[in-house]
């Protein structure tokens, strides 16, 4: 089966989210909600290079709508990090969320809410920057696996990234 691309694992982005902005829709026909990243971390794998150890800085967005068949919703999302080095990485993920009852009751905030399994949300991420050490970020192609996570104070969003390697 060769040149069939394979994936090493890269990252891993755990970040907090705050409640939706509903911002719906007067007449596109797709609501769009738009929902708050607060806090939150990406951490590279050993052996992943450029070695990344970077916090959300300032806070990102997730431009969500919700598809016309209600089984899926869209992820359009831009965000800043601080590595500890202090360079400044954009980073971008787009992708679609099945909206399974396990996730439906982690966005509607039922109090049986659970974290959900892996399964629901595949997603690509991209990177820009300016810093020279994570240049390469901007060539790479990354997928990343998502899940929300319930936590006594609040919801995260979790993703296990890994970048796809020709051959
Ligand atoms: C990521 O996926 C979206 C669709 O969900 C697509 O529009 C976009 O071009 C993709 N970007 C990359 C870098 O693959």
């Amino acid at each position: 089966m060769s040149g069939f691309p394979s994936i090493q694992p890269a990252f891993t982005v755990l970040v907090a989210i705050a409640s939706p902005l509903a911002i719906g829709s007067a007449s596109r026909g797709t609501p769009l909600a738009v929902v708050p990243m607060t806090s939150g971390t990406v951490k590279s794998e050993p052996g992943f290079e450029p070695a990344l150890n970077a916090e959300l800085d300032g806070v990102g967005y997730d431009y969500i709508r919700t598809d016309g068949s209600g089984t899926h919703m869209r992820l359009d999302v831009r965000s800043q990090l601080k590595d500890t080095s202090g360079s400044l990485i954009a980073m971008y993920y787009k992708g679609a969320v099945r909206l399974s009852p396990e996730t439906v009751k982690v966005l509607s905030g039922a109090p049986d809410a659970k974290t959900t399994e892996f399964g629901d949300s595949v997603v690509n991420f991209s990177f820009e920057t300016g810093a020279e050490r994570f240049k390469a970020l901007e060539t790479m192609t990354f997928v990343g696996a998502g899940r929300f996570v319930v936590k006594k104070d609040g919801l995260a969003v979790e993703y296990k990234v890994s970048r796809v390697i020709a051959g």
